[in-house]
């Protein structure tokens, strides 16, 4: 019986340590194992590797850096990595259970809060029907030529992109995926996915009235394999494309919707 399976099936420390790894092929194939009769289970994955590239807190810092004494907003901080981390001057941080400024969740934050923002990063709770609604929200409370970052488009297998999530600890990306499947149809939207640390969805408004297309009878149902078969779909980027793009879109126009 080769070594995973063994681990799988036994459990105990070493395989609860494997679970709670984030990067390692190894765990990739024990998660696989653990949960290959799973209903959802495919056996499609996409390769991507983040090692050696930048991450959100330069990409984060990029979008502000024209809005050095601006507002940002931060929906799920934990630990505050990102948070602290942001040169933008005035600083919300909304998250039910730690981190940040404001002790809610979004949707509550949203509903009473009518501040706008330079610049919005979009992750607290990683499923597709609340990540519909924190986009929208942003929309709305973006001030002209703001920008948002959405954290984990891209998820490298149905394990890591299945929702509700299989295991405690460690990066889950969910089914926020499904959202970049809007974006690319959704009109006064410039939108793109830069390909360092799971994914980073970002987008500016070209239309001030830009609302997001609905396609959740198309997506609620869909699985992993929707991904793999249609990732060729999203506009995906590299660091460098990403760092012209923006730096041309807030020359230009200034990043202002029309
Ligand atoms: C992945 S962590 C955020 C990491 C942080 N943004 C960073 O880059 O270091 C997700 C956070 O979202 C928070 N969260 C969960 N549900 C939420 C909700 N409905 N609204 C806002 N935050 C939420 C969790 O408490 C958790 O701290």
């Amino acid at each position: 019986m080769p070594i995973i399976e063994t681990l799988a099936a036994a459990g105990g420390e070493l395989g609860r340590a494997l679970m709670n790894a984030t990067t390692t092929p190894l765990l990739h194939k024990y998660r696989a194992v653990k949960y290959r009769r799973h209903p959802a289970a495919v056996p499609q994955t996409l390769s991507w590797d983040w090692s050696g590239k930048r991450n959100r807190i330069a990409l984060v810092n990029l979008l502000g850096h024209d809005r050095i004494e601006g507002d940002y907003l931060e929906i799920g901080c934990d630990r505050d990595e990102l948070f602290d981390a942001v040169a933008v001057a005035n600083r919300v941080g909304v998250d039910p259970n730690r981190g940040g400024t404001i002790r809610l969740e979004s949707d509550q934050f949203f509903a009473t809060d009518r501040r706008k923002f330079d610049v919005i990063w979009i992750d607290g709770l990683h499923t597709y029907d609340q990540i519909r609604r924190d986009v929208m929200n942003s929309i709305r409370s973006l001030k002209p030529g703001g920008w948002v970052g959405i954290h984990d488009l891209l998820p490298r297998n149905w394990v890591e992109a299945y929702s509700p999530r299989l295991y405690p600890e460690g990066a889950w990306s969910g089914d926020v995926w499904k959202v970049a499947f809007e974006l690319i149809r959704t009109e006064g939207v410039d939108f793109r996915i830069v390909n360092i640390d799971r994914g980073i969805g970002v987008f500016h408004l070209t239309a001030h009235d830009a609302q997001l297309v609905d396609l959740r009878h198309e997506l609620e149902p869909a699985t992993f394999a929707y991904m793999h078969a249609n990732v060729g779909k999203l506009p995906v980027i590299e660091w460098a494309d990403a760092h012209a793009w923006i730096l041309e879109a807030k020359r230009s126009d200034g990043g202002a919707a029309k």
